[in-house]
């Protein structure tokens, strides 16, 4: 297994939001399977860079490609990239203290923030911005995102969806923490939970939908009273951001109504025109992720997806590339949990599995050959026994301040502890 960090588990490490450790329990499940002696971690490698796709080829006779979708749909609209506006990604990335993003500033000084998007992504950043100190200081968020935090004056969270409560994408438990924050009450406009016929045939046509769900603990947040606390999360339907403005930093986003189109199940949101604005000192996109291609393998740039048949990765053509499988979310696009990705991989190793005799059978070096390579290439190869040291400290770096890991932030810190830094 090739992993351009040199820590194993990709969003299940760095994603999965620090209050939620019972959905980090595949890990368990992962060192497991790491333990089994014909299993090689080569970390720190980045495939594509370091090693070649060309190079892999020569060294095994399948190559599977599980690389995820590591950057983020764009909005496409005036000013999105003003300072204090960010992708979900930035800020994920950022409290879960994943390398690429330790030295992210976010002015948490501002008193207002909107969240474009109503996935369960939008949700996470949503509930750490609106949580105390108290609520995630004995988690496994970064020290410097907790330090941020605990100095933030937002006191208004906007989370704003482009379709109406009936289409949100997040699943209901996680929706549901939302009205159960300690110093935030989760604010609902009764007018807002009216549904279109389409909708309302949306929530009949399946009983016992997320949707349906959905609908009732947003029916209980719109009747709740304020508890005068400190901050307040306003959940907001069929608007569509299509400007920010500010003077050298967002300030606010021009928002335009939307109307539902389409059948049940197919609405889409069409713009009326009318506009309104919203003050805005930090806003953060949240809109869904992207893969990124990696030089060697076919990419279909629209999608953001390795193009591949039952886990196959064919060209552009559509013809089949012998030895070249995808699974996760460069082969499906990034949606589905941790648990999705189990079922597409057992789809693709059942594919490679039923593609053995038709391989190229030559002997083929495997790990020995592309390690010596990657060495000569520069990067210290983290392999799982350097992992394990790498996790054994983190745990006890965090016992003393009762999280269950400080995580190390920083390549370097990593790599230090497995080999001095010349
Ligand atoms: C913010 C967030 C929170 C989530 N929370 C939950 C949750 O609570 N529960 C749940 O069930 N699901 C959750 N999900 C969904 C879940 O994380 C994904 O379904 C799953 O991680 C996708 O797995 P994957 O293997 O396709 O990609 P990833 O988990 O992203 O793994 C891809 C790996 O490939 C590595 N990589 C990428 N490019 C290269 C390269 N060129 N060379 C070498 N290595 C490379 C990356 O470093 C990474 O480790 C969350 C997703 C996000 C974005
Ligand atoms: N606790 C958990 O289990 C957990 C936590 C985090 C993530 N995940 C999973 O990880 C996957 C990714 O989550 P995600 O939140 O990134 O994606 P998502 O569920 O696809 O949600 C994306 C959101 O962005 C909106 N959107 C997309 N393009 C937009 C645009 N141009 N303008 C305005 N809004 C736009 C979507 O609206 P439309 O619906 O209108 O397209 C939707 O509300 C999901 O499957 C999620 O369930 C799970």
């Amino acid at each position: 297994m090739f992993e351009r960090l040199p820590a194993p588990y990709g969003l299940v490490r760095y994603g999965v939001a620090p209050d939620h450790p019972k959905l980090k329990e595949p890990i368990r499940v992962y060192e497991g399977i790491a333990r089994n002696p014909q299993f090689r971690l080569l970390g720190n490698v980045t495939v594509g860079r370091d090693v070649s796709v060309d190079e892999l080829r020569a060294a095994y006779h399948a190559v599977l490609f599980c690389s995820g979708a590591e950057t983020d749909r764009r909005l496409g609209i005036p000013g999105e990239d003003l300072p204090g506006s960010h992708t979900a990604t930035e800020f994920v990335g950022w409290y879960n203290g994943h390398p690429d993003y330790r030295d992210r500033q976010f002015d948490l000084g501002q008193e207002v923030a909107v969240i474009i998007g109503q996935g369960n992504v939008a949700i996470d950043v949503c509930r750490i911005l609106a949580k105390t100190v108290d609520e995630l200081k004995h988690t496994d968020i970064a020290q410097q995102a907790l330090d941020c935090l605990a100095e933030s004056r937002i006191r208004e969270i906007h989370l704003i969806g482009r379709r109406g409560p009936a289409q949100a994408k997040f699943t209901t438990k996680e929706f549901r923490e939302l009205g159960e924050l300690a110093e935030c009450d989760a604010v609902v406009d009764p007018a807002d939970l009216e549904l279109n016929p389409e909708s309302r045939a949306e929530l009949e046509e399946r009983s016992g939908s997320v949707a349906k769900k959905n609908m009732e603990v947003l029916g209980g947040l719109a009747g709740r009273t304020s508890r005068g606390v400190r901050r307040r999360v306003f959940l907001r339907f069929r608007l569509s951001p299509v400007e920010l403005r500010g003077d050298g930093r967002v300030a606010e986003v021009v928002l335009e109504r939307n109307r539902l189109e389409g059948k049940p199940q197919q609405q889409t949101a069409r713009g009326t025109g009318q506009r309104i604005t919203q003050a805005c000192g930090l806003l953060f996109r949240s809109i869904g992720y992207k893969g990124v291609a990696i030089p060697g393998v076919p990419f279909d740039a629209r999608q953001g997806v390795f193009p591949s048949r039952e886990g196959r990765i064919v060209d552009d053509a559509g013809v089949l590339i012998p030895g070249l499988y995808a699974s996760g979310w460069i082969k499906r696009g990034p949606t589905g949990i941790i648990g999705t990705n189990r079922a597409d991989s057992l789809a693709t190793v059942t594919s490679l599995l039923a593609d053995v005799a038709s391989l190229d059978t030559g002997p083929k070096p495997g790990a020995d050959g592309v390690g010596a390579l990657v060495s000569g290439h520069g990067p210290r190869v983290v392999t799982f026994a350097d992992w394990l040291v790498i996790d054994r400290a983190e745990v006890e770096r965090g016992a003393p301040k009762g999280k269950p890991r400080e995580k190390f932030t920083r390549l370097e810190e990593m790599l230090r502890l497995v080999e001095p830094l010349s």
